[in-house]
């Protein structure tokens, strides 16, 4: 793993063991602007010596310490002298090495618990007689190493549950006692250092050299836009395609916001009737990705060759041509993922990347967001000017009304889907509704079938509303939209949008079924 340049901040190191919370321990720890990063369980200590971090905490893990092929880590991490916190599979592994006993207990506890603290220690500092603990583990210490105590005196320290769940009310004052009073970190982690920095890093890994940026007029790639923009200014050239499969007017808005408010140098490229044509006849959902994914890249190509002929004429660029691609990778597509049996992250791990342009396009990457979560790239994107509407916008899938169309993709079909998703973005955001769930959108389905309206019989399309929470699209479940909501947005699109006579709520969470249709 290509581990982010940090400078000078304090800083915390996750080793993963494969729990499904690590990526929640380290976004906690971001949340008290301390940095932390997550590295794999096996880094040799002579490694995490040079990342010079304040503080270790050894993640939970689904394995149990005597497995065969439990993942073990360098013992001589616990003689840096740097403050150990072990959580779960952690502290099993803590015990251990150290020289305490871990038994398998019988039972496993899982779910809700009860932690009495008796003896007084910084870790569990101010939190009182007793707190509400998330507990899931098998194993348990039965006697400690030397030179430990139940609830530590010396710079390890153990827990055998969950303070970074929001199960455990008071473990953000747990991990605060940590970072803070145990590790002595300062709060430099702000977006407003970070944006700095990244720019800084950005000018020196660019020299005068010139970006192109794929902007989808997502979330990533936006906030990557103003980041370089803020960078390096017109060096930068973004390239917005128009598959002609976007939401109603996004091409507006892309324009709107990048051309007139930012002034970045934005290319815009209609190729909508090319994909529309290759699209013909085609409804076999993975042949739809596949055309779209390939047609995208030549067009792109193609770009920015004009690119560098428009250059040419203008004169006004003497550097040479674009030797950066510019990209929204975010710190989760960047995390090595353990692979250890029985860790459920790994399973569920799939995962989209938006554009995917080739290798043989030699491009050098400017990454700028790698490291941030992403409700940290929308503070990015909020601090450098951004509106709400692009920071806080839903997920979009880079195949877009392709792949909420069962069937065939046609203009009639396509105006139908915008005229149904228009309606269902715009009755969510005047609820208030849009921005508190992960996706709210609607789907055209192949299906015909009869109704009544006026006098008339009628045989339409159905329109399937689907709308879900979720924390990154890995699972996620239907919302329970107030009827009354649901209501007028049926009411709207049976009656403005013509074509369509019947709409159905999809109430199926993921898994088994996915969030997309296709
Ligand atoms: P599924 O349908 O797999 O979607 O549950 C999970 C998340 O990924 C988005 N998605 C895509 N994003 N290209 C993308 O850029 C794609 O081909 C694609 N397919 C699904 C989807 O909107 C959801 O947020």
């Amino acid at each position: 793993m290509r581990t982010a340049a940090t400078s000078a901040h304090s800083k915390i190191l996750i080793l993963d063991f494969g729990s499904q919370y690590t990526q929640v321990i380290a976004r906690r720890i971001r949340e008290l602007q301390v940095y932390s990063e997550i590295v794999r369980f096996d880094t040799p200590a002579t490694e995490i010596a040079k990342l010079k971090p304040k503080g270790l905490i050894l993640s939970g893990g689904p394995a149990s310490v005597y497995d065969k092929g439990a993942p073990h880590l360098d013992p001589e991490i616990f003689s840096l002298g740097i403050p150990v916190l072990g959580i779960c599979y952690g502290l099993m592994l803590m015990a251990h090495h150290l020289g305490g006993q871990v038994v398998f207990s019988g039972r496993r506890e899982y779910g809700a618990g009860t932690l009495h603290i008796a003896n007084g220690s910084q870790l569990l500092d101010g939190l009182g007689p007793q707190i509400d603990v998330w507990n899931s583990h098998g194993d348990e210490v039965t006697a400690l190493p030397k030179g430990f105590r139940a609830a530590g005196r010396t710079e390890s320290y153990g827990l055998q549950f969950h303070p970074e769940v929001a199960h455990t009310p008071r473990g953000k004052e747990i991990l605060q006692n940590f970072v803070y009073h145990i590790c002595h970190c300062t709060m430099d982690w702000t977006m407003g250092s970070f944006i700095e920095e990244a720019c800084a890093r950005i000018r020196e890994q660019v020299g005068d050299q010139k970006v192109v940026l794929g902007l989808s007029g997502g979330v990533d790639s936006s906030v990557t836009a103003a980041l370089l923009h803020r960078a390096i200014g017109d060096q930068l050239t973004c390239i917005f395609v128009n598959n002609g499969l976007l939401r109603s007017r996004e091409e507006e808005i892309v324009q709107r916001v990048f051309g007139e408010n930012f002034h970045v140098r934005l290319k815009y490229v209609d190729a909508s009737e090319r994909f529309l044509a290759l699209l013909k006849g085609v409804t076999d959902p993975e042949t739809k990705r596949k055309i779209i994914g390939n047609e995208f890249i030549k067009v792109f190509q193609h770009a920015t060759e004009e690119l560098l002929e428009e250059d040419r004429k203008n004169d006004a660029r003497k550097h040479g041509g674009y030797k950066f691609l510019a990209q929204g990778t975010l710190y989760p597509d960047v995390i090595e993922s353990v692979s250890i049996e029985g860790n459920p992250a790994q399973v569920i791990k799939s995962h989209h990347n938006v554009g995917g342009l080739p290798e043989k396009m030699h491009f050098e990457l400017v990454e700028p967001v790698r490291q941030l979560f992403k409700d940290e790239v929308r503070q990015a994107g909020l601090q450098l000017g951004l509106p709400k509407e692009i920071v806080y916008r839903q997920p979009f899938p880079g195949p877009g009304l392709a792949v909420r169309m069962l069937g065939e993709v046609t203009p009639e079909r396509l105006s139908i889907l915008r005229e149904a998703d228009t309606i269902v973005v715009s009755e969510m955001e005047s609820s208030d509704w849009y921005y508190r769930v992960w996706q709210s959108f609607a789907v055209l389905l192949p299906v015909r079938s009869v109704g009544v309206m006026g006098d008339q019989r009628t045989y339409e399309n159905t329109i399937v509303l689907r709308i879900v929470d979720s924390q990154d699209g890995m699972t996620a479940d239907w919302v329970r939209l107030p009827y009354e909501l649901l209501a007028r947005i049926s009411a709207r699109i049976s009656n403005e949008v013509k074509g369509v006579n019947r709409v159905c709520y999809d109430i199926s969470s993921k898994p088994p079924s996915t969030i997309e249709w296709e």
